[in-house]
């Protein structure tokens, strides 16, 4: 069920009764809530990590690690020509932005970036945002707003496993929301039908957790026939798919980030200009806060530039054959987005196998509840343009031996492939469809992913540690 709104209490207005017992003090409260974190074992602390690229030093113990944690696809956080523009937009216009675009008028560099941007994603307009997290916001919440005025209702249908982004948009935007089960058209499509007013059906293309791609072909055609908004969210599209060819005759925005392929920082949206001119206006996470700062801008603009030359195409080709051999090495299913699952259940399992992996040198991180469901604790492996063969070829070798069950630092038998005698194996969640609790896509429910709203079946493992 949704959760319900809390009260608000307009400014000037005096609430009724006086709270018949004094509230816990604030302290105690926040001891209790982060005891009930910690208790449930899911305590974390972010750790310094002295690197530019994969490879650097954890500050607290001093151990030189290979990070399969980032989503700097292409290494181009470090790109000399993008770190060469960052550090010029700097001596130019200084560090930050200084407020709102709309009131202190922008840096050249903000509308250069959006013309590249919207060329880029073959739109007539594209806007940038402080994040991508704030681009969904603003996105989901500008266009529930539009289209309430003709008095209907606007349903929102939201993949179960969209970002979090997705799902804080969807808790913000004053619509209904419907869940839809993972990847399931046919359930997208009862979903739209039934809808009493405009319709918006959003989804990642490729999900974060699990690096499955959504169905873009029926989401679109769904979209097309029905007259609904599709938005796109494409931040981990790196090597595909391309959704381009399939938007003839769809009203679509297309949401991106700055962070993850272009190595720098911000979000953006590009689709018709229109659309993009209505979140210039009422799209709050554009209005009331600071644009991306001029470094940010000016090294995600350097980073677009490399991204589409001969330069950039060699870069994606080395990321996917880096995908291809971690695949492989590990016996693991192919697939084709850089991030790769390895689904382990138990939340011990996960964190066991991450720090036996640190203790070899290989920071893979341990993905737990609630950012993803319950039951489906995991690896998540990253790879980047950056990584070497041999980091590739380390990484599949231990990824192997855990699924052996051979304590990290042994040789793993045979190596050829990860199943066990006992018919264990590493699980790619890249397959892991809907499960039992899945029925949460009923009109007015909570979004999925993120709000334990939905448990995916994983492929399980079973001789990890
Ligand atoms: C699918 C997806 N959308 C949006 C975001 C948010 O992007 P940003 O990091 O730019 O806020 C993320 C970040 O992890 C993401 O995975």
């Amino acid at each position: 069920m949704a959760e319900p709104e809390p009260a608000v209490v307009a400014p000037g207005a005096t609430v009724a009764e006086p709270a018949a017992t004094s509230p816990t003090p604030w302290p105690e409260l926040v001891e209790a809530a982060c005891d009930a974190v910690a208790t449930a074992g899911r305590w974390r602390r972010p750790r310094a990590f002295d690197a530019s690229g994969p490879r650097g030093t954890l500050v607290d113990t001093g151990r030189r690690v290979v990070s399969f944690a980032g989503n700097d696809y292409l290494g181009l956080s470090h790109h000399p020509a993008v770190v060469a523009a960052g550090a010029a937009a700097v001596q130019r216009w200084g560090a930050g932005a200084g407020a709102s675009r709309l009131v202190t008028g922008s840096r050249p560099v903000h509308h250069e970036l959006e013309a590249a941007l919207a060329a880029w994603k073959g739109a007539e307009r594209a806007v940038v945002l402080p994040t991508g997290f704030a681009a969904n916001l603003a996105v989901l919440t500008a266009f529930a707003e539009a289209g309430a005025q003709g008095g209907a209702p606007v349903r929102i249908c939201s993949d179960e496993l969209n970002h979090a982004s997705i799902v804080d948009g969807c808790r913000l935007a004053r619509a209904e929301v419907c869940v839809f089960r993972h990847a399931d058209a046919g359930h997208l499509a009862e979903l739209v039908g039934t809808a009493p007013g405009p319709v918006v059906v959003v989804t990642d293309t490729v999900f974060s957790m699990d690096g499955d791609e959504a169905p873009l072909g029926a989401i679109a055609a769904l979209c097309r026939a029905s007259g609904a908004l599709l938005v796109l969210d494409e931040a981990h599209a790196v090597l595909g798919p391309d959704p381009g060819p399939l938007l003839a005759g769809v009203a679509c925005v297309r949401v991106g980030t700055l962070s993850k392929t272009l190595g720098a920082l911000g979000g953006f949206a590009a689709g018709p200009r229109r659309f993009v001119e209505l979140l210039e206006n009422r799209g709050r996470p554009y209005i009331f806060t600071t644009a991306p700062s001029p470094a940010d801008a000016a090294a995600a603009l350097a980073a677009l530039g490399v991204l589409r030359s001969d330069e950039g195409t060699a870069l994606r080709e080395r990321l996917a054959a880096a995908v291809a051999r971690l695949r492989r090495g590990a016996g693991l299913p192919a697939g084709r987005a850089p991030i790769v699952p390895v689904v382990l259940g138990a939340e011990e399992r996960a964190v066991a196998a991450s720090e036996a992996l640190l203790a070899e040198g290989l920071w893979v991180p341990a993905i737990r509840p609630p950012t993803v469901p319950p039951g489906t604790a995991r690896l998540r492996v990253t790879l980047s343009a950056d990584h070497s063969d041999d980091e590739v070829d380390r990484l599949a070798e231990q990824l192997r031996r855990l699924s052996s069950g051979t304590p990290a630092g042994q040789r793993a038998g045979s190596g050829a492939g990860a199943g066990t005698p006992t018919g264990a194996g590493i699980g790619a969640g890249s397959g892991a469809g809907p499960g039992p609790g899945s029925g949460a896509a009923v009109p007015g429910a909570g979004p999925g992913a993120g709000s334990g709203a939905a448990v995916p079946g994983p492929t399980a493992v079973t001789a990890l540690p």
